[in-house]
């Protein structure tokens, strides 16, 4: 994809991977928008990166989803890229777990009916703009879960089943497809200090960035691409690699 020139809608986008995407975009050449739920982290984004532009929105809230599409399409109409990157991750027992199921549910509407429904909100929008493309990140454990995240997980599993059929599907209105499939990368997901032995985030998205701009679709990085190209064996290997450690 050509980075510059694009008018980019990025779900939590304040922090982490959205927010060193966004970076990455505002430097080719590109219009941002970043939206999460806490204003104090979109208006720390906007101090770093000045002509960011922020919207508070919770992606688990289908209202606050077409009222997105409805100020995009007010405020900013010629957003040609949509972001799928908001998610959260939770560790969880499941034979011992005492949350409520409406707390749990949270990580799969957030991690995977947002993402769908935002696609499908946004298809019209986007097809009537120049080079359009949608794009998702998942995970690597996409192709090897993390038993200690079971629920994250299979998010991501079908959100990258849910990827493929878009980009087939989408195949011939000209709205691009991609996938990122982040390794454990060195962020907050999940909570401070989970993941510091992931890898770089800048180094992660610098990666990421110069691999869309080379045309490919669906990109990881280190563990991550080993594990998108992995036969079923090594996929397995790599589950019981996850899940000893
Ligand atoms: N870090 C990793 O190791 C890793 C690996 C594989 C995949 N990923 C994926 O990469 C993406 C970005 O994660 P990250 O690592 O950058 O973690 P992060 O720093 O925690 O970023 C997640 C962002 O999503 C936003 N968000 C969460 N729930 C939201 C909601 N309901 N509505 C709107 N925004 C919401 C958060 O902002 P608010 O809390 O303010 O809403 C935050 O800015 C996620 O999809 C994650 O699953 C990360």
């Amino acid at each position: 994809m050509n980075l510059a020139n694009n008018t980019v809608l990025i779900t939590g986008g304040a922090s982490g991977i959205g927010l060193a995407l966004a970076e990455r975009f505002v430097r080719a050449g590109s219009e941002v928008i970043v939206v999460g739920r806490r204003a104090d982290k979109l208006r720390e984004a906007q101090a770093k990166l000045p002509g960011l532009h922020t919207r508070v929105c919770d992606v688990a809230s289908a209202a606050d989803r077409k009222s997105l599409l409805k100020w995009v399409k007010s405020e900013f109409p010629r957003v040609n890229v949509l972001l799928n990157n908001a998610g959260i991750q939770n560790r969880l027992p499941l034979a011992d777990d005492t949350e409520d199921w409406e707390a749990r549910r949270q990580e799969i509407v957030i991690n995977l009916e947002a993402p769908i429904h935002l696609a499908m909100l946004f298809i019209p929008h986007l097809r009537e703009q120049p080079n359009p493309a949608i794009i998702n990140v998942t995970s690597g454990l996409s192709f090897a879960p993390a038993a200690f995240a079971p629920i994250y997980s299979a998010t991501k599993a079908a959100l990258h089943s849910f990827t493929l059929s878009l980009r087939h599907q989408l195949a011939a209105t000209g709205i691009q497809v991609l996938e990122i499939v982040p390794p454990a990368v060195n962020t907050d997901l999940g909570g401070a200090g989970l993941h510091t032995f992931g890898v770089p985030v800048d180094a992660f998205a610098d990666s990421i960035m110069e691999r869309l701009a080379n045309g490919e679709q669906e990109v990881g990085y280190g563990t991550s691409e080993e594990a998108r190209l992995a036969s079923r064996a090594e996929l397995d290997a790599r589950f019981r690699l996850i899940n000893t450690r």
